[in-house]
């Protein structure tokens, strides 16, 4: 039976290591002729990995209820729109003055191609449209180094690659890296690194078109005027701007990058349509875990009453940093695993402008500005291009950042991220202001973190206690894959125990 199970993908075999195991969704027709039926399953957390752990297991026909804390599902998958109001740990109520069509996704805002997230949408009808997360045309601005101003992405990028290309083909062109480089290598090498940065035949950045214009080209008699690049590669090299290139290309980062039209959290409102909200019991605080041996019994605080929750089987998928601190009888090993993952930092604001200065003015559509501030990221809304409004992301930044960002209240965060994007955008940052709204993750009721550190990575020993079930518990979450912080990792966590579920019960 076990080897049947391998074939259909529902038992992991040893050839199968490290790579992800094909999914194969629970059908109804699976216990046909097998004198078994679908279990009872109580999910812990309404969150990504709780939703698709009990969309997965419905389409089995097992009994699912999700317990969850918040009055609203998704987990840390949120969109602010205006009207939404959030209480943190520290007792400052916010409620979002957005106009109508605008928002903040205050948690996961952007999906790689290779996601299994896009599968999601495109199974449950959420329609996506392209997230601009690379913009040449944004800015990077690095005060501690010396910047007064900001830089376009493409003009530090392009002198960064002009000095780097021509140290490489002066040093190649002297022989200096004769003993690593056969002669049809080093053609092929200067070919590249001229190319590349825009050098001159005699192997020197001057700038070049790659730079951008101070006068874009346009008609005939106008040829454009070039900016003025860089003087010398030590003056590039101080600026550090270099730091910032790698991303673009990062395998969960670079373009194209996604995100659902109109929030993020169109996809746990498809889940949870689909799961059907009947099964779902908001402003449920689960107060206690207990393995049977025959089920699960699970106590829960809901409007001010203790509730008990039975089933065959239960899905722990709310963060380790909130289960750790629920008593439970799953076991010491269980306990010093939860103990063992970290919770971290994150903030965001949204700024709400009466008009889309960036676009206008500045000729930003969409994208990232990388900065040195305690902002750290300012992103352009890549929706309602032309529009009259718009929400950018005034800071996104996680740790000692975020946190000294949480501890202030909402009016005092809004004047320092506005002071620090007033340096690299002007006046517009702050006159055109029309209102925000801020969010961080580590200060969130029942959430406690934006994402986790595992140290080890998830298949680390002292984490087996979760990767495997403990009696009739089993676990899911971001918190326990490989791609923390991802959607993506939620829901292959979630594809991975509702595999491991369900064969459970076809062979027993
Ligand atoms: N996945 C998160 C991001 O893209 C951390 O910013």
């Amino acid at each position: 039976m076990f080897a049947t199970m391998g074939a259909l993908g529902l038992a992991p075999t040893a050839a199968a290591a490290g790579r992800e195991q094909p999914f194969r969704a629970p059908t109804a027709s699976d216990f046909h002729l097998t004198g078994r039926s679908a279990a009872s399953v109580l999910v812990i957390g309404g969150g990504i990995a709780g939703l698709a752990t009990a969309y997965e297991l419905g389409k089995a026909g097992y009994d699912c209820t999700i317990l969850e804390a918040r009055d609203r599902t998704g987990g840390r998958n949120f969109t602010v729109r205006g009207g939404d109001t959030t209480t943190d740990l520290y007792g400052n109520t916010q409620t979002a003055r957005f106009s109508r069509g605008q928002y903040l996704n205050a948690g996961p805002a952007r999906l790689a191609q290779w996601m299994v997230t896009l599968d999601y949408c495109r199974e449950l009808g959420v329609p996506i449209e392209v997230f601009t997360n690379v913009n040449a045309d944004a800015y990077l601005y690095n005060e501690k180094a010396g910047m007064t101003a900001p830089v376009r992405y493409r003009a530090a990028k392009a002198d960064y690659l002009g000095y780097l290309s021509e140290l490489l083909a002066k040093a190649t062109d002297k022989g200096a890296l004769d003993g690593e480089l056969t002669a049809a290598d080093r053609e092929l090498l200067l070919d590249f690194v001229k190319d590349y940065g825009q050098l001159g035949s005699d192997l020197t950045y001057r700038g070049g078109a790659n730079g951008g214009y101070t006068t874009w080209p346009g008609a005939a008699g106008t040829p454009g005027v070039l900016r003025t690049p860089a003087a010398g590669a030590s003056e590039v090299f101080a600026t550090q701007v270099g730091r910032y290139f790698a991303f673009e290309f990062e395998y969960d980062q670079a373009m194209l990058m996604f995100q659902p039209v109109g929030g993020m959290d169109g996809i746990p409102r498809a889940l949870t349509r689909a799961i059907g909200p009947g099964r779902i019991r908001t402003g449920a605080v689960v107060t206690g875990i207990t393995d049977t041996g025959r089920g699960v019994t699970v106590t829960y605080r809901q409007d001010g009453r203790t509730r008990t929750a039975r089933a065959d089987y239960c899905v722990a998928a709310l963060p380790p940093n909130i289960l750790a601190k629920v008593p439970h009888n799953l076991g010491t090993g269980v306990q010093s695993a939860l103990e063992a993952i970290t919770p971290s930092s994150a903030g965001k604001i949204g700024l709400e402008y009466r008009s889309r200065w960036w676009e206008t003015d500045h000729r930003i559509y969409g994208g990232i500005t990388e900065t040195d501030q305690d902002v750290t990221h300012i992103w352009h809304p890549s929706y309602g291009f032309h529009g009259e409004r718009g929400v950018l992301v005034g800071y996104y930044n996680y740790g000692t950042d975020a946190d000294s960002y949480a501890r202030l209240a909402p009016r005092a965060r809004e004047e320092r991220a506005v002071a620090a994007g007033v340096k690299i955008y002007g006046a517009k940052y702050r006159t055109e202001l029309a209102s925000s709204f801020s969010h961080h993750w580590r200060q969130t009721p029942h959430l406690e973190a934006a994402w986790h550190s595992t140290p080890g990575g998830p298949d680390h020993a002292r984490y087996r206690p979760l990767t495997e079930p403990a009696g009739r518990v089993h676990f899911a979450g971001d918190w326990i894959s490989y791609m923390d912080a991802w959607q993506h990792g939620a829901l292959t966590s979630a594809r991975r125990t509702v595999t491991a579920l369900h064969t459970r019960v076809l062979s027993t």
